[in-house]
Parts: C-alpha cells; structure tokens; sequence
C-alpha cells in the first residue's frame, strides 16, 4: 500500500492530477486508449477541475478523443440532479474539455435497469469478462464505504456481476456501484481523501495494514476489500485526513512497502 499525505486538498489534487496524466499517457501509448472510472462524492471536484483548467498543463496533457470516462458509482437520480455524480463531473470537467468518450451510469432509471445497462455497455466495449480499467478513482467514505460498497452490503460478496444495484439503508436510497472485481481490476486504483473527518477511518484502515497479523475485514470496513488483482493501490490524503496514521516506512504485513510520500 503507498501511502502519499499531501499538506492539503490543494496538493493532493495537484499530485493526482499528475499521476492521471502519467497513467493516461502510458496507457495510450501502449494501447491507443485510456479507461478512467470517475469516483462520485466532492472530494475529486478539485482533480476534476485542474484537468480542465486551460491555465495548466494537463488539459493539454490528455488525448480527449482516445478518453473513456466511466463511472465507480451513482445515486438513483437524473444527471442533472444536485446529488448527480455526472452532474458535479460534467460541471467540473465535461463541460469545459473537448468532447470524450462519457459512459454515463442512467441514474433517473430504476436502479436495477440502470445497473443492468451499465454492465451490458461495459460488455459491449470490452471483450475480457472483467474490464481492465487503467485508472479507478475512489473515494472513502466516514464509515469505509468504497464507491457505493457499504458495509454489510450483499454488494460486496458479488463476484459475478460487474454493476448492481444495492439498497442502502442509511441513505434510504437505491445507488448503482461497481462491484468489487471490477473495481480490483484496474491498473491502478487510486484513494482521494481529504478533511479532518476522515482522519479516524483513515487512521483504522491505514494503521491496520501495517499490523503482522493485518486481517481485512471488508464487510466492516470496504475500503479494505480494494486489493487490485494486477495493479497498485495508491492512497492520496491530505494532513488533515492523515492525522491518526501511525506513519513510519515499515514494510507491511499487506506486502509491498508502506512508501510514505510526504509532499508538499
Ligand atoms: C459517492 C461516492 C462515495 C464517495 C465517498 C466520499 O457516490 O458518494 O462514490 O464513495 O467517494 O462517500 O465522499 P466525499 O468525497 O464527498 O467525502
């Protein structure tokens, strides 16, 4: 697990948007294509708004035409509803980039139709059974939500389907996610995590991957279910958000080293 704690949402998004770039070039001159799936929430606004922003250097960094952008989850609403997670990308990136390739989740459908779609154009635009994404963007929610993966969720025992539709409780609201083997898929997956009121998941998830005997417990905590299968995960968090991480290079019990980026 690499973990790189940025000094503020500023920061983090700045470095994420690099690291877009970096992915995306590598993936379009290896396949003359890049897969991104958009995580929802508020967190990658800024991401989303640096990519587009003319007055830096990654707009131009990025081959639009060659750009699939999908999708990690949906609420069960129109996309020009406030809760949309089209809505906030299309205002934040779409809207002000040249036209690419958007695979939109039909959030204004019945929940279990729109998942079923989704998962028919994801078989539609890739032949392998599980899409390889190059990129999965993901948030991280208070309770160790992952995409809409929450816990307890049936959702995350599916192993089969690509897209569902799960009813969540505690939002008293349908969402459609990407299940868990697509989302471990990617090539790499990418935690965006800002704010003080992450800090105590963040410090349980993070602190529990260093200790030897480290068991994920992905039905408490989803976040811990995301292990990609031929890819890295990368944990971006800002200060704030990284308060209770034991922090130290300690090569953990997870495999791999722990590399703590502290960045400016
Ligand atoms: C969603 C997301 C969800 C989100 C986390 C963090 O649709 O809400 O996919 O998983 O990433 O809840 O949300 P914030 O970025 O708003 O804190």
């Amino acid at each position: 697990m690499e973990l790189n704690v940025f000094q503020n949402p500023q920061a983090l998004a700045r470095a994420a948007a690099y690291h877009f770039v970096q992915v995306h070039q590598r993936a379009v001159a290896q396949t003359d294509g890049f897969a991104v799936a958009l995580s929802g929430g508020t967190t990658p606004r800024l991401l989303y708004e640096l990519l587009a922003d003319p007055r830096e250097p990654f707009r131009d960094q990025i081959d639009w035409k060659k750009s699939f952008f999908l999708f990690t989850d949906e609420r069960n609403v129109p996309p020009d509803h406030p809760d949309s997670n089209y809505r906030m990308a299309h205002e934040a990136l779409f809207s002000r980039v040249p036209k690419t390739q958007i695979v939109r989740i039909a959030g204004e459908k019945p929940a279990e139709q729109a998942a079923q779609e989704y998962e028919d154009i994801l078989a539609d635009l890739y032949e392998a059974d599980i899409p390889d994404l190059d990129l999965v963007l993901l948030g991280l929610g208070e309770d160790g939500h992952v995409a809409s993966l929450f816990p307890h969720s049936p959702a995350l025992q599916e192993k089969e389907r690509l897209v569902v539709a799960p009813w969540v409780e505690k939002l008293n609201a349908y969402r459609i996610t990407m299940t868990l083997p697509i989302l471990n898929a990617g090539h790499s997956v990418v935690f965006l995590v800002t704010g003080a009121s992450k800090a105590e998941i963040v410090g349980k998830i993070i602190n529990a991957d260093k200790k030897p005997d480290f068991q994920p417990n992905p039905d408490l905590y989803p976040a811990q279910a995301i292990c990609p299968t031929n890819g890295a995960v990368s944990w971006f968090v800002d200060e704030a958000a990284a308060r209770l991480c034991s922090i130290n290079n300690s090569s953990n019990a997870g495999g791999g080293s722990d590399l703590l980026n502290k960045n400016p």
